[in-house]
This record gives structure tokens, sequence and C-alpha cells, in this order.
């Protein structure tokens, strides 16, 4: 199959109905969002959700999240929504936020994996949103990437992904947060973050009062333990060579690198740091200070060793404020908590 690649110049764009046709015709289409590109379909239509799951090797049991237009679609898919669903809907949406929810019937079992509960999310892209509106559907939409690579936030990332194996990508340009929703699991009390992503902790406490932490999100789960959002079990976000990370202070991990690094170790670090590593290949994460450009970063430079013959990699990592959670997660998880805390 011939991946075709759409960039429209604007929501109006003829291009745009085309791509949702895609969509309404079974198809599977990469979208962009404000996180990271995802891979579209028709949520209500088995066999194309399916074919998501071919497409990008991932296991079946890994329930996929609905993308709408606005919070009015809620009723549409779930029950007993909640209030502060609708509050959370009117502070964050469209922006970076999954909301766990009852599921109405009418969703296939193969979108949810069978689960009772639906992941609803509203992409603050325009491009997507407009896109939405034509396809009159919601478009289950897991991140492009193949299963266990990093999520894709460009448009050619996801073109080296999914090439061949998509009938097409909706490029809207590189992605502006850089790591995945949030996901809050909005069925229990208090409710639970089940994934740190592109909207901080601190903004859901903000208006919710008490949110838990779900354990999966700052530590490896024990043989057996099943987390609550199934994709957290998986090895994720792993390039080739075997990840190491380091937390503690941006002067300490960087001494330690330094100490332990050998030839044909990669490193990822901050830039204030990179001048340490000169001779190696070093992806930097923007400044120490700066945790959106770190968030816009993380993805591209775990992604870039693929193409390099780095047998290691050493990263330094964030402290958990603001986005440095998420920032943190991603980074362990594909070092598979392989943590070394100085
Ligand atoms: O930013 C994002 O959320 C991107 C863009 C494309 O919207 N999408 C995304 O989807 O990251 P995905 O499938 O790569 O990650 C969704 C995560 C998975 O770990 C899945 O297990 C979990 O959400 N999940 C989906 N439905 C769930 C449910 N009903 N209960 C608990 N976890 C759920
Ligand atoms: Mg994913």
């Amino acid at each position: 199959m011939k991946t075709k690649m759409w960039k429209p110049d604007g929501v109006d764009s003829k291009i745009l109905s085309e791509a949702a046709k895609v969509i309404t015709g079974g198809g599977l289409l990469a979208f962009p969002t404000e996180t990271v590109y995802g891979l579209g379909a028709n949520g209500l239509d088995e066999t194309a959700v399916c074919r998501i799951f071919e497409a990008k090797g991932r296991p079946q049991d890994n329930p996929l999240i609905l993308h709408v237009p606005d919070a009015a679609w809620l009723t549409r898919y779930c029950e007993e929504v909640p209030s502060s669903a609708y509050l959370l809907a009117r502070r964050f949406w469209p922006g970076p936020l999954t909301m766990i929810l009852r599921r109405k019937a009418c969703i296939p079992n193969r979108t949810t994996g069978g689960l009772d509960t639906v992941g609803m999310r509203c992409p603050a892209h325009p491009l997507t949103l407009a896109l939405l509106r034509l396809a009159d559907l919601p478009v289950a939409g897991p991140s492009a990437n193949r299963s266990g690579r990093p999520s894709c936030t460009t448009a050619a990332h996801v073109l080296e992904d999914m090439g061949g194996r998509i009938e097409g990508i909706l490029d809207g340009g590189p992605c502006e947060v850089g790591v995945e929703s949030t996901i809050l699991d909005l069925t229990c009390n208090p409710p639970r973050l089940l994934r740190p992503g592109g909207l901080p902790l601190e903004a859901l406490r903000e208006v919710l009062g008490e949110v838990v932490l779900d354990r999966a999100v700052t530590a490896q789960l024990k043989d057996g333990e099943r987390p609550r959002a199934p994709g957290m079990k998986y090895r994720h976000y792993a390039p080739k060579a075997p990840v190491t990370v380091l937390t503690g202070s941006g002067a300490n991990t960087a001494d330690y690198i330094a100490a332990h690094m050998s030839g044909d170790s990669g490193i990822v670090c901050f830039d204030e740091y990179a001048y340490r590593f000169a001779g190696h290949i070093v992806h930097c994460l923007g400044s120490e200070t700066d945790k959106r450009e770190q968030a816009r970063r993380v993805f591209d430079a775990l992604r870039a060793f693929d193409h390099t013959c780095v047998r290691e990699i050493w990263a330094q990592c964030p402290d958990a404020q603001g986005l440095g959670l998420a920032v943190a997660n991603r980074l362990k998880k594909a070092a598979g908590f392989r943590v070394i805390a100085l």
C-alpha cells in the first residue's frame, strides 16, 4: 500500500475532506495532535480498529482512546459522566487530557480491549478538530509509532514507522507538547493519574483537590501485578540500545556519566552539560530549567540514536515538578526502569 502524505494549508482545505474520507471509509489515517501523532480509525468499526492493532503490532488487550471534537460528545459514548469531567473539559479541552469514564455498549469491545471504561480525549490541533467534525465519528487513536517504539512527534517519524501500512498521513507540523496526554481515571474516588503527560498533575489538583498517582507511573510493576492502564505494562519508548537513567542534580549526574561512559556511549543531557561529553553522540533535551522544551524533545532524542552505532545510552533526568513527571516517566520507561539515583 502506498501511504499518501497530505499537508493542508488551513482548516478549509479540500485535502481535509479527502483525509476524513479515509476514516469514514474504514481506513487508517495518521493525524497530528498537540501531544504526539495519532493513528486514527473509526472507533465504532471493529474491522477498522483491528487494522490499527495490526499496523502498530499492538497487543489486542491494550485499549484505544477515542478522540472527539468537544465535551458534548461525552454522553454519546459514556455513562454516569461525573460533573468533574465537565469541569475538567471546560478548563483543559481541547488539550492534553484523556479522561477514563464508564463506556456505553455502542463502543465495540475491540476498541476498549474488553474493559467497561473508555478513554476520551479532545485534542488541541486545528486540523484534527476540523477532521473530527468532518468525519463525525469518534476516532480511535493510539500514538502512531510501532508498538514499543518512541512516539512520533513529526509526520516524518510516522512515515518511518507506518509507511506502507496505512492509507495516509495528515501532516500538521511538529507536535507542540511532545509527550502524550495525561490520563486521569474518573471512575474512582479520588481520581487517579494513570499516565503523566502534557497536562501537569499540579493543574489537575488545582481543580480537583486530591488526585492519586498510580504506582505504575514511577516504578516497574512486579510480575503478575496488573496496571490500571494496560499499556503501562509493556516495554515502551525504547531505542534499540539499552538506556540507563540518572536522577539527582544536573552536576552530579553529569559527573557520573562522564566517569562511566565509554567510546560507544550515547548521551541524553541538558544543554548546560553537553560540553562534558564532547566526542560522543549527544542529544540535548534543552535547558535544565525548561521542561516544556524537554517534553518536546524527549522522543526525538530517544529515536535519533537508532540511526547511530551507540551501544548504550546514559540519560540525565528532570525532577518531578510540572512536565518533569512526564519526561522522567518516558525516560525511565525507555530504560525499563534502570535508574541510578544520585
Ligand atoms: O496524547 C495521546 O494521548 C495520544 C494522542 C494520539 O492522542 N494517544 C495515545 O494513545 O497516547 P496510546 O494508545 O498510545 O496510549 C493510551 C494509553 C494506553 O496506555 C492504554 O493502555 C491506556 O491509555 N488506556 C486506554 N483506554 C483505557 C481505559 N479504558 N482504562 C485505562 N487505560 C486506558
Ligand atoms: Mg502509545
